[in-house]
């Protein structure tokens, strides 16, 4: 038997779950426990809510309200929303739980005995208006290394990197875009550049991670390890355990993934045998999986294992880091800040957890980033789970309850190509499982879906619906296969949807458990009782509120744009310089080598101007010659790609889409706009 200690990173309690975090690290790990669980081994589940760090005690602030009452609230949702989702892990808590702020300094203390922490004075933001020090996170700016845009001051998304805010190109603080003083402090630095052999020969027995795992943590190690500062000036989190350090506590990243442990350690109280943590965290046997997403990727590679690694107790080191890439919403980026997310508490007043699962796990951000699409969603719930797997439980169970009582028992000898299909069967379910073990739930989840294909397939040739007229027994034997696949695939697609699975095994009524082990005995006997609709089928007016819900997320946000970007007041008679006429568009082709650049000759009443518009990629020239529109007619000539200009069209922009304006009522050419 094996031993696992899974995780799933913790999530920041400063808001609730969205599908971001599950598909990032929820459900991976809660199929990837489950499989195991199948196959018998010893497994634990372990995760909770990261409750320290500036954005909680920030938003605490905001709310009138204590950091601890925020984290209550959060951690309560997440508790419920993973529930909905039906993903079970064995302990939920939170670092704010009070066990954690002992195992949190005990890892500072051992490191700082043993050498591994050194104390710096240094120079670090401060934000004058709030009054307060600005951790990295808070301070944006220009990324030192690829110069990208928005870098903030901890690690640039652009290129991956480390950054030591300091380090950051025009730097502005993020609570008030004020331009930060800088002040002194002083902070505890992890040494990490003492562990960079020891990392290096770790890493080399590291063949079976990822790669993009891998090739992340070499290119870190390449670039050569600096000090990190595992200490910041706040009141909310784990207080350093030194003389004369109020008003600092250890860096949430520091206390954040010995949660793991801390949870654990609640959980073997709760079980009421407190030293059980130790069978998982002391035994060299445990294979310990952390389950993330990529932004996590160096902190559990490199820092947490360095940390472990000091520790008076003979801690495991990770075993495998299977970090996931991101899921976009609809082809964008997710963005909790600008609200673009379903968070699960919203989709499960809507639907059913499983089918979540189902979605998010055939197209598992694994190898890349992938995208959730409401469209998409309802195809994979309609033509795969309903059209496929519900249709194969269904017509079997109606069949067998129809022409056979419910009962069927397994022939005394079967057909060789009955035979082939049941062989075929068994041996993907051998290759599904290969597939749970290496975390390619993607292609797991295709898999067992490819069997319930066949099981169709088989259902269709063999038609027993003829065969009961002529040879009942004949069709008797299609049912009995059919119903032999039903059962491997209510093991075999159990780890992903384990509800609609209990449901199917309950249904056919097959006596022995769903484990792994019992794939290739096959049933003597099924009976079916109660015939269930596994899944529903989702209709367009669904998929229609989901993105009309989005949509007015979207409109919500750019609103938010547009206010913050309000111009300077100006005077009556500035309004006064610029003349507006109505103009007459006469001619217009596209400028050579541009899809943007439109050229215009226009009437302004009497005269003719040519004009260069940027209108190109959201009209034709055609359907512009003829139309009398708003243009700004005093501005000083100018040169557009190599023609002068002598005018501007008025367009309104909508996110990049354009549309010029119109007069409300026919004016003629020349008319004066005010
Ligand atoms: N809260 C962090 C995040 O959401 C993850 C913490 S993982 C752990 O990015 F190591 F701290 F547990
Ligand atoms: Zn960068």
């Amino acid at each position: 038997m094996e031993k696992y200690l899974v995780t799933s990173a913790l999530t920041y309690a400063n808001g609730k779950l969205h599908i971001g975090h599950i598909a990032g690290s929820y459900l991976n790990a809660d199929i990837f426990v489950r499989y195991q669980r199948l196959l018998g081994n010893d497994v634990l589940y372990i995760g909770g809510s990261d409750d320290y760090g500036t954005p909680i005690s920030l938003k605490a602030e905001e709310e009138n309200v204590s950091p601890q009452d925020i984290v209550d609230k959060f951690n309560k949702s997440m508790r419920s929303d993973l529930e909905g989702l039906n993903i079970q892990l064995d302990n939920f808590s939170g670092t704010s739980h009070p066990n954690h702020i002992k195992d949190s300094q005990d890892f500072f203390s051992n490191l700082y005995d043993a050498g591994y922490i050194t104390k710096k004075k240094l120079k670090q933001f401060y934000d004058e208006k709030q009054k307060r020090f600005l951790s990295d996170r808070y301070v944006e700016g220009n990324c030192p290394f690829c110069k990208a845009e928005g870098a903030r001051g901890d690690q640039c998304d652009s290129c991956g990197k480390l950054i030591d805010a300091m380090d950051l190109i025009e730097p502005r603080s993020k609570l008030s875009g004020e331009v930060p003083i800088v002040k002194d402090t002083t902070h505890w630095y992890l040494d990490l550049p003492k562990f960079e052999t020891q990392l290096r020969d770790w890493l080399n027995t590291k063949t079976y991670w990822k790669d993009n795992v891998k090739n992340f943590v070499l290119s870190w190690l390449n670039e050569g390890l600096q000090e990190r500062g595992i200490t910041r000036d706040l009141n909310w989190g784990v207080p350093i355990p030194l003389e004369n350090t109020e008003g600092k506590v250890l860096y949430v990243w520091f206390d954040a993934p010995i949660g793991y442990l801390s949870s654990t350690k609640e959980w073997a109280e709760k079980k009421g045998e407190p030293e059980k943590w130790k069978d998982y965290w002391l035994d060299k046997k445990t294979k310990m999986i952390h389950f993330l997403g990529k932004d996590n990727i160096p902190f559990h590679t490199i820092i947490w294992p360095s940390m472990l690694s000091k520790q008076k107790e003979d801690f495991v080191l990770p075993h495998d880091v299977p970090a996931n890439e991101y899921l976009n919403l609809e082809g964008q980026k997710m963005s909790t800040s600008r609200d673009w997310t379903v968070w699960v508490e919203d989709y499960l007043k809507y639907f059913e957890g499983e089918y979540l699962r189902y979605v998010l796990a055939v197209n598992a951000p694994e190898t890349k980033d992938s995208d959730f699409s409401w469209e998409d969603f309802k195809m994979r719930i309609n033509s795969e789970l309903n059209n496929v797997l519900g249709n194969l439980a269904n017509r079997t169970c109606v069949f067998t309850t129809k022409y056979f009582d419910g009962i069927i028992k397994q022939p005394k000898q079967i057909s060789e190509l009955s035979q082939q299909k049941l062989d075929e069967v068994y041996n993907l379910a051998l290759e599904i499982g290969k597939s749970y073990s290496k975390y390619h739930v993607r292609k797991a989840t295709k898999q067992f879906m490819n069997i319930a294909r066949i099981g169709n397939k088989y259902f269709d040739e063999m038609q027993p619906w003829k065969e009961v007229k002529t040879d009942s027994k004949k069709a008797s034997e299609t049912l009995y296969v059919c119903l032999e696949i039903l059962r491997i695939l209510t093991i075999v697609a159990a780890p992903v949807i384990p509800k609609s699975m209990k449901v199917l095994h309950e249904m056919i009524n097959v006596n022995s458990p769903i484990i792994w082990d019992n794939l290739s005995k096959k049933s003597a006997e099924y009976s079916i009782t109660n015939i269930e609709r596994l899944f529903r089928k989702i209709d367009e007016k669904e998929v229609e509120e989901q993105q009309e819900i989005l949509k007015r997320k979207q409109d919500l946000s750019l609103e938010e744009e547009i206010i913050k970007d309000h111009k300077p007041e100006i005077e009556y008679d500035d309004f006064m310089k610029l003349e507006i006429r109505i103009v007459k568009i006469l001619e217009a082709e596209r400028v050579k080598k541009s899809n943007k650049l439109i050229k215009l000759k226009v009437n302004i009443g009497g005269e003719e101007r040519s004009v260069i518009a940027g209108i190109g990629k959201n009209y034709e020239p055609e359907e512009l010659i003829g139309k009398k529109v708003p243009m700004l007619i005093n501005l000083k000539p100018r040169m557009v790609m190599g023609v002068e200009s002598q005018a501007m069209i008025l367009a309104a922009e909508d996110n990049g889409k354009l549309s010029i304006l119109h007069p409300d009522k026919d004016v003629k050419e020349g008319s004066e706009v005010s």
